[in-house]
């Protein structure tokens, strides 16, 4: 059975005609035909009922055809990621989500380029979920993202957990109290600025989860598009958002941030690249990144391309 059977059998069945899926692949009907029923012997299973108009999957054909279209996504995948890797060593392509391009993003590229100098730098503002997609589609080579998305192609490097903070108006009673840390509890009752609306899920259910794990209820919740608006808002006294902690620095004149009394509130940096991609580029990326957690004294664990 070979790649080119399945594809034949997904337009026949998805078409629901001879005819109709020939056009669909470019040719002609009969060695369609002959294609559908060389793969029906080869494996002993009658797929399609050809009696039933407009034609008709058998049980075994529903079944056969659920899995040919999961084969052939995933050969699909891997030629778009071989293609990727193909052109890999003259570009890379970053995809990242913004939180990330305020904290050691800048710093960690310029370093990448002193190692590589002629190479060209592609980057990406992507979600994380939008990350596995590309890196899947071929269209990045390497993600840095803050949620989880399990996908079978896809490596996960959890680079560090990073605190988060709560970014409170100057004027609020909660900044004029001086407080030195701050509880998930103590906002349960105000007017939390959470981003990005789309796509989800995202940040927003991220903290939600916080809560919820803490058997709290974010009360009164306002969800705004992107997170430089829920600091805009919060500099303006219309309610206090979280953020990671290398945040802390924008909007410094209206704005106070407070750490979490409970050390456990972080959000974590993932780095996602393709399963078995261990180029050279992204080996130094590594650890690059390693070695500004080693300037900066992060905590982290070490893992290898
Ligand atoms: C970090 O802040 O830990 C980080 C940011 C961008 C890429 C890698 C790490």
């Amino acid at each position: 059975m070979e790649l080119r059977h399945l594809r034949y059998f997904v337009a026949v069945a998805e078409e629901k005609s001879f005819n109709k899926a020939a056009k669909r692949l470019y040719i002609s009907q009969p060695p369609l035909s002959r294609q559908i029923k060389q793969l029906e012997d080869e494996i002993g299973v009658t797929l399609i009922d050809r009696e039933h108009r407009p034609l008709k999957l058998t049980e075994a054909g529903d079944f056969f055809y659920e899995h040919a279209i999961q084969i052939l996504a995933k050969s699909d995948k891997l030629r778009a990621m071989t293609v990727r890797k193909g052109s890999f060593d003259s570009s890379i392509s970053i995809g990242f989500v913004p939180s990330i391009l305020y904290g050691l993003l800048p710093k960690i590229i310029s370093c990448f380029r002193e190692v590589y100098p002629n190479i060209e730098i592609k980057l990406q503002e992507l979600n994380s979920w939008q990350q596995t997609q590309a890196l899947t589609d071929g269209k990045i080579d390497v993600g840095f993202g803050r949620l989880l998305f399990e996908d079978a192609s896809i490596r996960r490097i959890l680079l560090r957990e990073e605190s988060l903070v709560v970014a409170i108006p100057k004027n609020h009673y909660l900044a004029q109290e001086g407080l030195a840390t701050i509880n998930l509890m103590d906002l349960a009752n105000e007017n939390l600025l959470l981003y990005p609306t789309g796509p989800r899920p995202s940040f927003i259910d991220y903290v939600l989860e916080l809560f919820e794990s803490r058997n709290l209820k974010a009360n009164y919740f306002a969800e705004v598009r992107e997170l430089h608006i829920a600091l805009g808002l919060v500099a303006a006294g219309e309610g206090l958002t979280i953020v990671p902690k290398t945040l802390e620095h924008l909007r410094s004149q209206e704005v106070n941030y407070i750490p979490f009394e409970d050390g456990l509130l972080t959000s974590p940096i993932i780095m996602s690249v393709r399963h078995f991609d261990k180029s050279d580029l992204l080996k130094t990326l590594l650890e690059v990144t390693y070695q500004f957690y080693d300037k900066e004294g992060f905590d982290y664990k070490r893992e290898y391309i």
